[in-house]
């Protein structure tokens, strides 16, 4: 295969590349089905596709797909700090991937590699975070060829949704965020292991007989909450939403309010998406050697500025990912990765298992634009639900379970109610 056009740190590290790429394959069962019907059918013959993700095995694996599918790929990173750089060059040297992407590299390169990869004239644009997007709606030209694409995060989503209210999105762009497999699978069940794996990597602590609390019961709290009660945590729960709190309840856990929680807490983990759940006066309530963590998108659910004020001294690193804050009675708290998300900055995110079924959707998806490229009008548009149910069975078929299907009769019955 001829070695495209790229611009990655070292090519020399493609072993290394073909190694993790291979492994994080195995554990995406869903992606390899759909690989294989992409190779027999050929649904994006022809077809060029801007991708602008990060630079993971696990990307480098469905951009494999949209390869045996017939696609050109051009791909630049979505975040400068996540690119692996085998990775990139495995997808340069054994896939012919035309790859932009560096670890570390400044924001000048970032934006340089969104503008190179349109310059491919893509007929389809993947995105994670709305940038590639909007950078092709400042150059109309690189435009031209397009027809669609997808947006793979909440906030591109939220993006791409208000520049469709201004009038200004030229794309039917698929919101595959959106999904029931991503928002089940991804934000429970990966968010919830991959929260713990950071937090046991940078502690090592014991959960069992551990009071852990959960700020925040939503896709992503209960899915954390879930795990560490498997592991013998009490697990606490806050909330501001009655019926989510309540859903705790009865789901057996305690819940209470943070003032109360604070004071209990081993271990404290924000996974809200909102501001100050954890502050000054929480702070100040902690058991000394108190671990705090946040697995909500931004650093903001912890409120830093008020621990530095708290603290009459820092200690960095007593160990990776760990820094310990001395309060003025000698009580210690432990942050953990800065208060940014703990699952990224602490461990791997999330498994490759989840990332499969995100991305299984998304390659359907792909495949889903180029057949009905003629019929799309600009605008954000849902993934067809039938997508989601394929990609269920693909991986149900994968963990080797079979489940019933309706009989004729049965169907019958239920459409009948339905009309
Ligand atoms: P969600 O909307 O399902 O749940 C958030 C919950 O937090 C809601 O039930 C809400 O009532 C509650 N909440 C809001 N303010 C609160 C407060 N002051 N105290 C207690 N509870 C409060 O959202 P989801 O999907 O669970 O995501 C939560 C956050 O995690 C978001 O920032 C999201 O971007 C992020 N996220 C992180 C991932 C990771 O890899 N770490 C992956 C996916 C999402």
């Amino acid at each position: 295969m001829p070695v495209p056009e790229h611009d990655v740190a070292d090519l020399g590290l493609a072993p290394a590349g073909v190694r993790r790429v291979a492994w994080a394959e195995h554990a995406m069962p869903a992606l390899r089905a759909v690989r294989s019907r992409f190779a027999a059918e050929r649904p994006l013959d022809g077809l060029r596709v801007a991708a602008c993700m990060h630079v993971t095995a696990e990307t480098a694996n469905i951009l494999r797909t949209l390869r045996a599918g017939g696609a050109e790929v051009a791909l630049a990173a979505s975040n400068p700090v996540s690119t692996q750089d085998d990775t990139a060059a495995a997808l340069v040297a054994e896939d012919g991937v035309a790859v932009f992407a560096r670890a570390g590299m400044d924001p000048d390169t970032y934006d340089r590699n969104l503008v190179t990869v349109l310059s491919t004239r893509p007929h389809l644009l993947l995105d994670d975070g709305c940038d590639l997007v909007n950078i092709a709606h400042d150059r109309p030209d690189l435009l031209a060829d397009a027809f669609g694409g997808c947006e793979q995060t909440t906030t591109g989503v939220i993006r791409l949704r208000r520049m469709a209210a201004e009038g200004a999105l030229r794309l039917p762009m698929v919101a595959v965020n959106d999904t029931a497999t991503k928002r089940m699978f991804d934000n429970r069940y990966g968010t919830g292991q991959s929260t713990i794996d950071g937090i046991l990597r940078a502690t090592n602590t014991m959960l069992a007989g551990r009071t852990l609390v959960v700020a925040g019961f939503g896709y992503c709290g209960r899915g954390l909450a879930e795990r560490a009660r498997g592991m013998g945590a009490r697990v606490v729960v806050t909330e501001v939403d009655p019926v989510k709190a309540l859903d705790a309840v009865m789901q057996g856990y305690t819940v209470l309010p943070m003032d109360e929680a604070a004071p209990a807490g081993d271990v404290l983990v924000t996974v809200t998406g909102n501001r100050d759940v954890v502050r000054a006066e929480h702070i100040a309530s902690l058991k000394d050697g108190a671990v705090l963590a946040n697995s909500g998108h931004f650093d903001v659910e912890i409120d830093l500025p008020a621990l530095e004020a708290l603290a009459v001294e820092v200690r960095r690193d007593v160990r990776p990912n760990a820094d310990e804050y001395v309060l003025a009675d000698g009580r210690r708290v432990v942050l953990l990765a800065e208060g940014r998300l703990v699952n990224l900055g602490a461990a791997e995110g999330h498994p490759a298992a989840v990332m499969d079924m995100s991305f299984a959707v998304q390659a359907l998806t792909v495949a889903w634009l180029a057949e009905h490229r003629d019929a799309l009008a600009p605008g954000v548009l849902d993934v067809p639900e039938a997508i989601d149910t394929e990609v269920a069975r693909l991986e149900l078929g994968a963990l080797g379970v079979a489940i019933d299907r309706l009989t004729p009769g049965q169907e019958e019955y239920l459409s009948s109610w339905r009309a």
